[in-house]
């Protein structure tokens, strides 16, 4: 199914968001406050991945995205980039299996050329084997950035003006169907853990009328109980996509009317 923008027609707000992405920042951190080697971050970091996969689940959001590595991560010293493509290559082949009985998908975005041919392989056989699950779809991004998802939606664009030998007309709707994650709706919540308020080159074109939350709970201590907080934050926001307050509420009482 392709969604649209939503910035261009107003999408349905649901009582809990359909899409959360987050950025799980601050593994590090966690790390060093306990006189740890920061690779031990990233190690708790991955049991919060399984903790927040599974709330999600229980609490029927359909898309949950995390950042995972960003293409900027790979400035990081040697050791640690190596530890954390250690730590995909475990993940993969070990959670497999319980994301298929859980009934989840796993979508990985980003360009993966840069990354070595097992990750590469694992990746291919993780998305087919969960292809027919029709729970939570858990898209990690891996070597994402928003404005290489943009370009290459550009460049795709471009070889198709080529291949058509005809000027396609691309406009604010159609533009999301290049995207990477062409599949999921626009992210309804944003989270940041770890305390910094920036969106580093996350998903920058689906973020646009997109709710966001910071909070400066370090990722391996983010749990179901700050996940519920920011859930409930969200809950209490009035989406307005450019309407005025009193439109919405006007809306709300003809549907009430309506259902009377
Ligand atoms: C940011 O914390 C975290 C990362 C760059 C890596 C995220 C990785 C995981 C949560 C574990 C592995 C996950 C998967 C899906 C295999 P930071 O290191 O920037 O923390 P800091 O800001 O405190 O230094």
């Amino acid at each position: 199914m392709i969604h649209t923008s939503s910035t261009m027609c107003t999408p349905t707000v649901t009582e809990v968001p359909r899409h959360i992405a987050i950025i799980m920042d601050g593994n590090g951190r966690w790390a060093e406050s306990r006189r740890l080697p920061r690779v031990s971050g990233h190690v708790k970091g991955l049991e919060t991945v399984k903790i927040i996969t599974k709330s999600c689940t229980m609490r029927n959001i359909k898309f949950l995205t995390l950042f995972a590595f960003s293409p900027e991560n790979w400035r990081r010293p040697i050791d640690e980039v190596s530890f954390l493509m250690r730590l995909f290559i475990s993940a993969l082949e070990r959670e497999i299996a319980h994301l298929y009985t859980n009934n989840i998908r796993l979508r990985v975005v980003g360009d993966l050329s840069m990354f070595e041919p097992r990750i590469q392989d694992l990746v291919q056989n993780a998305e087919a084997k969960t292809a027919s699950n029709t729970g939570l779809i858990l898209t990690i991004a891996a070597n994402y950035g928003g404005r290489w998802d943009i370009l290459q939606a550009t460049r795709k664009i471009a070889q198709q003006c080529v291949d058509d030998n005809s000027i396609q007309s691309v406009n604010e709707s159609n533009f999301s169907q290049y995207l990477a994650m062409a599949y999921a709706p626009e992210p309804d919540l944003f989270i940041r853990t770890g305390g910094e308020q920036r969106v580093s080159n996350f998903l920058l074109w689906q973020l646009a009328y997109t709710e966001f939350y910071f909070t400066g709970v370090f990722w391996p201590e983010f749990n179901d109980m700050e996940l519920g907080k920011a859930i409930a934050s969200y809950c209490g926001r009035e989406r307005r996509f450019g309407r005025t307050g009193e439109q919405l509420t006007r809306k709300s009482q003809n549907i009430d009317a309506l259902l009377c």
